[in-house]
């Protein structure tokens, strides 16, 4: 197994998987990293959907157009999940309050779900798998992943995460310099200062973009990431969610 600073400081995200099978043992070790996840108030307010149905996997491919999605050997699809709590708090006669009308409550499962996808990052990284993280399976069209998915009430996709064993190792991609993401003790105030750093960092990825190996492309950061945005103002999140029992109010 690598260690904790190699899993953690050499983590790319692989979209190109061998065919073999992930070892069982394996899969139960990224499912006990998953379930000591740290989760608000120890609620747990998260399911994990395993896919391993090639069919299931094609399906979601159609939907989303990310390759990954059909050639990984497991699919990871991570859920904010209150329909469990729902279950308990009926069957014993416990009043459970209008969580998922708030959007701390939508907050709380999303962040939930998130640490779980990143405990299973972490842990598949571990053991030589590669994974990749893959949001547009709760973006592009989340009625249809829903009904694919049997998602009831109180239930949403968060994010998927694909993986398998790798079949490429893209080179680490240049993030962040520490003064970009660490401020000390409150916000930096040292607007046009952050704004000379910014537009260093930009440069670095366009050179990145240009020079890695694998697919090169003329991207700048901040082109590519409002364009991203551009295309992200579209979805009907709001909609996904109330047809998904959240009446948020407040
Ligand atoms: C929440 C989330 C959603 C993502 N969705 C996708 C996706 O739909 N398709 C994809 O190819 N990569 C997706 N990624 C992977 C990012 O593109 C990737 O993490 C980022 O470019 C940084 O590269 P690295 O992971 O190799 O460091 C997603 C990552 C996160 C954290």
């Amino acid at each position: 197994m690598k260690t904790v600073k190699e899993s953690l400081l050499e983590r790319t995200s692989v979209r190109r998987y061998e065919r073999e099978v992930i070892p069982r043992e394996t899969m139960d070790f990224i499912y006990d990293a998953v379930r000591n996840t740290p989760t608000s108030y120890n609620g747990q307010q998260y399911s994990v959907i395993d896919i391993s149905d090639q069919a299931l996997k094609e399906e979601l491919y159609a939907l989303t157009n990310q390759k990954q999605l059909k050639t990984c050997n497991r699919l990871l699809i991570f859920c904010s999940d209150f329909n469990k709590m729902q279950l308990l708090a009926a069957k014993k006669g416990v009043d459970m309050p209008a969580i998922t009308n708030t959007m701390d409550g939508v907050i709380l499962g999303i962040i939930d779900a998130s640490l779980a996808m990143m405990s299973a990052v972490v842990a598949a990284q571990a053991c030589g798998l590669g994974s990749n993280c893959v949001g547009y399976l709760r973006t592009v069209d989340p009625a249809k992943v829903a009904e694919l998915l049997h998602l009831p009430k109180g239930v949403f996709v968060v994010c998927g995460l694909a993986l398998g064993i790798p079949r490429e190792h893209p080179d680490l991609k240049p993030k962040q310099p520490k003064d970009l993401i660490f401020f000390q003790n409150r916000y930096r105030e040292d607007s046009e200062a952050m704004t000379e750093e910014l537009l260093d960092y930009d440069a670095t990825v366009t050179e990145y973009n240009r020079t890695r190996s694998g697919s090169t492309t003329e991207n700048d950061w901040c082109a590519h990431i409002c364009d991203y945005y551009a295309h992200a103002t579209a979805y009907r999140i709001l909609d996904y969610l109330k047809a998904q029992g959240y009446e948020i109010t407040h």
